[in-house]
């Protein structure tokens, strides 16, 4: 298992819980589905996806390879009252689960935060059943990709004793509200009200990250038997961050 990203997980989400509201909206802009019979949330965090997916399909599953996330994603199922969701905490590398099972893979933001991400997609392609889609959301590799991962090799090798990632996160929110003031902007947060610090906590300091072109994912998707389309470029829940999403149908 990989105790680095659980570690950081561990600590993350249980204190920076998204509100339900915009989640949700942003989930349905995003999700052609209605109803379905058996959805996967892929590193399910927090677990308001999972409650949203639990409200158009017949059973959930929601995997976390994060202990803390697992217990914050079913305190949130109780809150909403929701009993369809089962909850697994495991490495989605080598997850356990068995072929062909799911109508509805949600995996956002998350396999290019394992050290070895075609090892989490290849299992979503063997878990979603013939007919099944899958939305995939990662971040998209730009010119700026190799100067994030020189900042966030800085940021912890040097920067993470509680008192120093404080500095970092104090300072780039600081940045990013004199930028846009500047500008004349208006500060481009996420809807469903995670902190800045806590964005800068998610783009600089998680263990392990990866960038993709969204051609290479679309032609990873052919080749496993899907037919696929990038749905959302940049525009999605997190506007100024890079995530792209592709939906993938198995065939
Ligand atoms: C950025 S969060 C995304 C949470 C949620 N999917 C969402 O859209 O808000 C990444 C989540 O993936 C989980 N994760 C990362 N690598 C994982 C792995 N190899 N196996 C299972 N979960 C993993 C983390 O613990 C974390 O909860």
């Amino acid at each position: 298992m990989d105790q680095n990203t659980k570690q950081f997980y561990d600590e993350f989400w249980p204190k920076n819980v998204p509100y339900y509201e915009e989640t949700k909206k942003y989930m349905q802009e995003t999700i052609r589905e209605t109803k379905v019979n058996k959805s996967l949330d892929a590193g399910c965090g927090h677990g308001v996806c999972s409650v949203v997916l639990s409200e158009f399909s017949e059973d959930v599953t929601a995997v976390d390879i994060s202990t803390n996330c697992i217990t914050t994603a079913k305190s949130i199922a109780d809150k909403f009252n929701r009993h369809n969701i089962s909850f697994i905490n495991e490495d989605l590398q080598v997850l356990s689960l068995p072929d062909n099972q799911y109508d509805l893979v949600w995996c956002w933001g998350v396999a290019m935060m394992a050290p070895e991400p075609m090892k989490v997609i290849h299992n979503l392609f063997r878990v979603t059943k013939p007919g099944g889609v899958i939305y995939l959301g990662l971040y998209l590799e730009t010119w700026l990709s190799p100067v994030h991962q020189g900042v966030r090799y800085f940021c912890r090798k040097f920067m993470n004793t509680p008192a120093r990632k404080q500095f970092v996160l104090n300072f780039f929110a600081g940045l990013t509200k004199l930028i846009v003031k500047i500008k004349g902007q208006e500060i481009n947060r996420r809807a469903d009200n995670v902190s800045i610090q806590a964005q800068v906590d998610d783009w600089y300091y998680p263990p392990y990250k990866t960038f993709y072109s969204i051609q290479e994912i679309l032609n990873l998707f052919e080749k496993n038997g899907f037919e696929a389309e990038a749905i959302q470029d940049r525009l999605g829940r997190m506007k100024s961050a890079t995530i792209f999403v592709v939906r993938g149908v198995k065939k």
